[in-house]
């Protein structure tokens, strides 16, 4: 591993092409193996060595600092779905596909959203909260035709990812419903700060929440069991006087795929985003 990263440090400042800005991928990639090092042999390790990378450290954040900021304001100023699909068109991804990568990077980089306050336990079949791979969000919003007329309800929201990154990419009403107060503090947080006029998360149990303004329904397995079946029950009551769509990830995808008032052309693989149209 010394080896390796002498090799990497040595190779760094003969090409100095990772200082573009379009080469995020390649530096969120330098700075894990960076990371990587320090924990396995950063109070062993040779100081002069220790000291090369995290200086090396501190100028691949600050480069990738100056680049959110960038993407911020552009967010800020109502550009965001151009400055921000350009990234995640183009950055690398080689993992599995539950795995996050340089896109979740730059995603959490950009919302910089504040760490939440303490949460309480969650009910039985309540899932504990894990954000949605940045890619399969951006491969929801590419496939899912939103538009203006859309309304767009994350079922259980988490620190608003889903909902965020949809109200910066689509011209749609985009709403959260989170049960955790403490994470919808965060994501009303970050939706201010970047000026996000169609983002708002509610706090409360999706048992309770008035659905009849949503047309598109994402859920990332939020609940299962009782809970899932009584929130799906509510879904197609909505569906019996307009359209609606869902779009799943994660094992409630399996469960959705026998609901006989929703169709799919999709695999009902839930690694993958599944959309679902009402019959
Ligand atoms: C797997 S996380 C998904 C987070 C987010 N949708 C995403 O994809 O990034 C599930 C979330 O659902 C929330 N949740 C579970 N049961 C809920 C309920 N009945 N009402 C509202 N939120 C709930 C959990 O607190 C957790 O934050």
């Amino acid at each position: 591993m010394v080896i390796n990263l002498q090799n990497l440090l040595d190779g760094m400042l003969q090409d100095r092409s990772w200082h573009q800005p379009d080469q995020l991928g390649r530096r969120i990639d330098m700075l894990e193996q960076c990371e990587t090092w320090l924990v396995h042999h950063g109070d062993a390790g040779e100081p002069a060595l220790k000291e090369r990378i995290e200086a090396l450290m501190l100028e691949l954040e600050t480069i990738n600092q100056h680049l959110y900021q960038s993407v911020r304001e552009d967010i800020r100023q109502g550009r965001g779905a151009a400055s921000l699909l350009q990234w995640a068109t183009t950055m690398p991804h080689d993992g599995e596909e539950e795995s996050y990568d340089p896109l979740d990077a730059l995603v959490s980089g950009v919302l910089d959203l504040a760490e939440p306050g303490d949460v309480p336990a969650l009910e039985a079949e309540m899932v504990f909260y894990q954000p949605t791979p940045a890619r399969h969000i951006f491969d929801f919003i590419a496939r899912a035709s939103i538009d203006e007329h859309d309304t767009v309800i994350d079922l259980g929201s988490g620190l608003g990812h889903v909902t965020l990154l949809t109200a910066i990419c689509t011209p749609a009403r985009c709403l959260g419903i989170e049960w955790q107060r403490a994470y919808v503090a965060t994501a009303k947080q970050c939706a201010q700060a970047l000026n996000l006029r169609n983002a708002t998360f509610i706090a409360q149990d999706v048992r309770q929440a008035q659905l009849s303004e949503g047309t598109v329904f994402y859920l990332y397995t939020p609940f299962t069991g009782t809970m899932l079946r009584t929130v799906l029950n509510m879904l197609e009551r909505e569906a019996k006087s307009r359209a609606i769509r869902l779009c799943t990830l994660g094992p409630c995808t399996e469960v959705i795929g026998r609901e006989p008032w929703l169709a799919t052309d999709d695999a009902c693989d839930p690694r993958c985003a599944t959309l679902f149209r009402s019959r």
